[in-house]
């Protein structure tokens, strides 16, 4: 353990806030809402999310949990909006977590989530344990009430409560957007209504542009974040953003919300990634139920390879954020929620999972969404899908680390006879998943000529460590799966006996060693050697 976290201190001291792209790639990504994920002193005071009150969440309450994340396998926590908000109670509630994103102060925090020193402890905690910070940014806007609702369009407002931008000026003129194909109106609109307008930042005047840039700059040194999400990135001119992004030094991935395919593509040649919006829309369908589309969703998947900079790669996948409603608020079916909730992982992007799916939460359309994760206690066992998403993440380690070029190998399809079957092959990962439903067996088949797997080889689904055997003539799989549940499977031979994953199933006794993955430099090296010395002993 002293090892451990004398390892790990050692390569961030090293590489001080210079978490890369392709450092971001292998890291599994946990999403929560600071207001809702855990409180200070540990209390837990009943949140109603329709009241769209603060709930008294903060950076401290999270770092005193830290484990319950890291335990399920993920090395990167995004964080809501920390900028100091709109503190009047507005004609939509409190900004707890700045849904909306209702900055009043861009060079202040929110003091309802704590102190600087807060902010900097949870940097540093999780850094102790090799896990990234990503923070949620958003520059397009401000908020404020107006000073006098009944006053029409354009309306008043008191910019003594705003900085730095704190005068008309800083704002484009007051209209909200109406057409929102109309891609000048979305960059030089406003987002909100005549009750809450959200003011838009003159992003292209200079003066404004430089203390955007340097505030970010100031912002990721300060708090050594290793990660923005980069919220409303439609809202301004694409040119902004590689200059931004470049001025913060860190990785970024933008939200880009739509489902146009050739819209978002052109985000990709600014921003380092993409959160997989086009992907999600049909996602969603096609998992709620067995009249789902697999065909549109391939086709999406497809398209999105094509047409990104980096194909899929470069995207964050999800099945929920803060801004949708929760999965299971389409369906109740378990075993729908299990499929939907493996596609991430055996995706070619970032898998982001939010705050609460791993506890079922059912919340709707925002602010149901937002609940409260304290009523769960943190309780892990007899949790099926904390199991889940725990094996998904060690199956995803286990492939980054056997298998090179893992993270950089597009997903493929394996076509299915079956509309309510999906087969998705990753190598060494093979995930079958269908939306047939809990009182429903599913099945798939794999022809030989498919090449994933060797004659006879024995196969184990590390979901429920059933073993399965190639045909050893013609080399082809087929596999049932009783309650529609989802499968990933892989060779028998990947998994370690001492492993977290089906160790009764491993073929391979000896005890392999695993170099974690870090970026290449001296420092990693000697990490890795500490690390291996740490496994022996
Ligand atoms: C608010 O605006 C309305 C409409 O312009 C105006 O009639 C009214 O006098 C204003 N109220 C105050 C307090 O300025
Ligand atoms: C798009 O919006 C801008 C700004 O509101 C407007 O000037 C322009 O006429 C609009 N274009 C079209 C094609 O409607
Ligand atoms: C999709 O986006 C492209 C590029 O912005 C645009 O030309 C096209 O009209 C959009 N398609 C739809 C259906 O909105
Ligand atoms: C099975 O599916 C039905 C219909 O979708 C649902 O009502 C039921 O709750 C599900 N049962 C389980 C255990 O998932």
């Amino acid at each position: 353990m002293l090892f451990r976290s004398f390892a790990a201190t050692l390569f961030f001291a090293a590489s001080a806030a210079a978490a890369s792209a392709a450092d971001w790639r292998s890291r599994s990504i946990y999403q929560v809402v600071t207001d809702r994920f855990a409180t200070t002193n540990g209390l837990a005071s009943p949140c109603d999310p329709s009241a769209r009150k603060y709930c008294g969440g903060t950076w401290q309450g999270l770092i005193n949990r830290l484990d319950y994340i890291q335990n399920m396998g993920f090395d990167a926590v995004w964080i809501s909006p920390i900028s100091a908000n709109v503190e009047e109670e507005t004609a939509y509630g409190d900004a707890y977590h700045g849904q909306a994103y209702w900055t009043r102060d861009l060079n202040t925090l929110n003091p309802k989530f704590g102190t600087p020193g807060d902010l900097k402890a949870l940097s540093s905690a999780l850094h102790d344990r090799n896990m990234y910070l990503m923070v949620d940014v958003v520059v397009n806007h401000y908020a404020a009430p107006p000073t006098n609702i009944s006053e029409k369009i354009p309306q008043s407002f008191d910019f003594t409560s705003l900085a730095p931008f704190a005068s008309a000026n800083d704002f484009h003129p007051q209209c909200f957007i109406t057409d929102a194909s109309n891609q000048t109106e979305v960059e030089q609109c406003w987002l909100g209504d005549a009750s809450l307008p959200l003011l838009d930042i003159d992003t292209e005047n200079p003066t404004n542009f430089e203390m955007l840039r340097s505030w970010i700059a100031d912002l990721v040194l300060e708090y050594n974040i290793d990660g923005l999400r980069i919220s409303a990135a439609r809202y301004i001119r694409q040119s902004f953003w590689r200059d931004f992004t470049g001025a913060s030094g860190v990785f970024a991935m933008g939200e880009i919300l739509s489902d146009n395919i050739s819209y978002t593509s052109d985000y990709t040649q600014v921003l380092d990634a993409v959160l997989d919006y086009p992907t999600w829309f049909t996602l969603v369908e096609a998992f709620s139920g067995a009249k789902g589309n697999f065909d549109s969703l391939m086709r999406t998947v497809l398209e999105s390879q094509e047409k990104y900079a980096s194909g899929l790669c470069m995207t964050g996948s999800f099945v929920e954020n803060y801004d949708q409603p929760r999965f299971p608020s389409f369906t109740k079916d378990e075993s729908l929620i299990k499929n939907a909730i493996t596609w991430p992982f055996i995706h070619d992007g970032i898998p982001i999972v939010y705050y609460g799916q791993e506890q079922g939460f059912q919340g709707g359309a925002a602010p149901s969404n937002h609940e409260s994760l304290w009523p769960s206690d943190y309780h892990v066992y007899q949790k099926p899908l904390v199991q889940q998403i725990t094996d998904l993440n060690a199956v995803r380690k286990l492939a980054i680390n056997s298998k090179q070029n893992f993270l950089t190998t597009q997903m493929t399809f394996v076509p299915q006879s079956n509309d309510n079957a999906i087969a998705i092959s990753k190598p060494p990962l093979l995930a079958l998943l269908t939306n047939a439903g809990n009182s429903s067996t599913a099945t798939w088949t794999i022809p030989g000529n498919a090449g994933l797997f060797l004659k006879g080889q024995t196969l184990i689904d590390v979901l429920t460590c059933q073993s399965y055997n190639v045909d050893p003539v013609t080399g082809s799989l087929t596999v049932e799966s009783r309650y529609g549940l989802p499968q990933v499977i892989l060779p028998a031979r990947y998994l370690d006996s001492k492993g977290s994953l089906c160790p009764g199933a491993a073929q391979n006794s000896a005890r392999r060693v695993t170099i974690n993955h870090l970026s290449v430099s001296s420092v990693a090296i000697l990490v890795g050697l500490i690390a291996t010395i740490h496994s022996f002993i």
